[in-house]
């Protein structure tokens, strides 16, 4: 199984848009593990964003996901960190295909709604940047043996 960390994030949130896409991943399959409103620190933020640190854009990366409270989620599942990505859509939304979430709900690369991890090792990092391990449910679906095989 891999993890991946999902950030809805300001702009999501303030549109309203976080039941809608909580939806789209849990009704793909994914299974949740962990999951809390916060408002994220610079410092979270710089840390979790640190492979930006020297893009032009990275100043105004830290202050967008630090302008408002987010929800993060861990989820749980097999190929997680694809299945999510491509639930999610190109990082720019006016490339994103139709039926993913950047691609019916956003129109800007810095306001694209949604992050998941971009590979299985930082998915197992950026679980842990966000959540102790007391706030990681392992737990079995009942619907487990209907999506995975
Ligand atoms: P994310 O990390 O948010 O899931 O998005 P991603 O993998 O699709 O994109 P990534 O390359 O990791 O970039 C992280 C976030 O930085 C902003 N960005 N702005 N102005 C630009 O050229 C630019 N490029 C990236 C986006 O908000 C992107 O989600
Ligand atoms: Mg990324």
């Amino acid at each position: 199984m891999e993890r991946t960390l999902i950030i809805i994030k300001p702009d999501a949130v303030q549109r309203g848009l976080s039941g809608e896409i909580l939806r789209r991943f849990e009704s793909r399959g994914l299974r949740i593990i962990g999951m809390k409103f916060m408002q994220v620190s610079r410092g979270l933020a710089e840390k979790h964003y640190d492979v930006h640190r020297e893009r032009p854009f990275f100043a105004s990366l830290v202050d967008y996901i630090i302008s408002s409270p987010v929800i993060v989620i861990a989820l749980e599942g097999t190929n997680a960190i694809q299945i999510a990505r491509n639930t999610i859509g190109a990082t720019n939304p006016a490339e994103a295909a139709a039926g993913t979430i950047r691609g019916d709900f956003a129109m800007e690369i810095g306001r694209n709604l949604v992050h998941g991890s971009d590979s299985v090792e930082n998915g197992e990092i950026e679980v842990g940047n966000f959540f102790d391990d007391t706030e990681l449910v392992s737990w079995e679906r009942a619907t487990d043996s209907w999506i995975f095989e």
